[in-house]
């Protein structure tokens, strides 16, 4: 209600005033500081969500150019595909669709077009539970991601990219924020038809306030900056959510009840997917967990299935009770299961 003394709380705030200008100064300079950011390279805080950058993508990045390579891992990707069709030709590098989005292709057989403008991958797929463990190398082609939800959940190798964006809704704050990183040298590109508020270049040229800014979610995602630095940084959120993903595959795969259906080179230490042996079971684990105030299980609904998500706010001891609360209902119903039911 009175930030820093000034009368006001953060919402009251016009955002062209001093107060405001320095909690969004400060939100800049410890996300550079976190994610050790490259001076080659530009971070925008933007509105419109990923969703919005999988069309702003393609219209700030195309750069005279007619082709960008899409790398289809599972239902984000596709999504990202299927929105830049409106701007380029894409070319499907790979696609793991025929294996139900639970593998990631090897590079080797991934058909990279050297002439494409970009090359789009999602770095983990929120509803598929499957995860880039190390980047690809496209070589000439600038590498572009959705980092939407591994993003500050672990170090991350800023100039592999020619840009990356996140919506701000997994591991940075509350929804309405999207931040965008974007390499210099790509900045200006933007087709004649972008968006003021959707130009990388016109964005940065304004300090990325072309319009009022989502000024609360940018104030949550400074302190949320700054919580995590004073954690240890991302070394130290990695440890963490490598040692909650862990304990959650272990008793997966420990159980002849539970089963996750993705490979293990590339199962995801963020969104952790997992099938009971029946449709009926995994209602009743649902509303069972929603009871033991374990919330928000169900897979995506164009997946279905369980789907527990440790994102950095998801404390050991959550995963601890959700560890304990599946053992127990493995138990419990485990003779109502027959194992070739997967
Ligand atoms: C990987 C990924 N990309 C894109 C989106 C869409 O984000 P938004 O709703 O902020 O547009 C999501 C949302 O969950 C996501 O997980």
């Amino acid at each position: 209600m009175n930030w820093r003394g000034s009368g006001q709380s953060v919402l009251e705030m016009p955002f062209t005033g001093h107060e405001f200008r320095q909690i969004f100064e400060e939100a800049f300079s410890l996300l550079d500081e976190l994610l050790n950011l490259p001076p080659d390279y530009k971070i925008l805080f933007l509105q419109g969500g990923a969703y919005g950058q999988f069309a702003f993508i393609p219209m700030n990045l195309l750069r005279s150019k007619k082709k960008a390579d899409y790398v289809i891992t599972g239902h984000w990707s596709n999504r990202a595909a299927s929105e830049a069709r409106k701007y380029a030709t894409i070319n499907v590098v790979t696609d793991n669709s025929d294996k139900g989005h639970t593998t990631l292709p090897p590079l080797e057989s991934w058909t990279l077009d050297p002439s494409a403008a970009y090359c789009h991958i999602t770095t983990n797929e929120t509803s598929d539970g499957v995860q880039f463990h190390e980047l690809p190398d496209t070589g000439v082609v600038p590498l572009v991601a959705d980092t939407t939800s591994d993003f500050l959940t672990k170090p991350i190798n800023i100039s592999r990219f020619g840009a990356l964006y996140a919506s701000a809704q997994k591991n940075i704050g509350p929804a309405g924020l999207t931040i965008v990183i974007v390499r210099k040298d790509l900045l200006d590109n933007a087709s004649p038809i972008t968006p003021n508020v959707f130009d990388f270049g016109f964005l940065a040229a304004n300090n990325s306030k072309v319009n009022t800014p989502p000024t609360w979610a940018i104030y949550i995602a400074g302190l949320v900056f700054k919580w995590i630095l004073s954690q240890g940084g991302l070394g130290e959120m990695a440890k963490r959510n490598r040692a909650k993903a862990n304990h959650v595959y272990e008793a997966i795969d420990g159980s002849e009840f539970y089963h996750c259906p993705v490979e293990t080179n590339c199962r995801s230490t963020v969104n952790v997917v997992f099938s009971l042996p029946t449709k009926a079971l995994e209602q009743e684990f649902l509303v069972q967990a929603q009871v033991r105030g374990l919330l928000n299980l169900a897979g995506h609904a164009a997946k279905g299935g369980i789907r527990a998500s440790l994102y950095n706010a998801v404390s050991a001891d959550a995963v601890n009770a959700l560890i304990e609360f599946m053992n127990e209902f493995a138990a419990a119903n485990k003779n109502r299961a027959m194992p070739h039911q997967f």
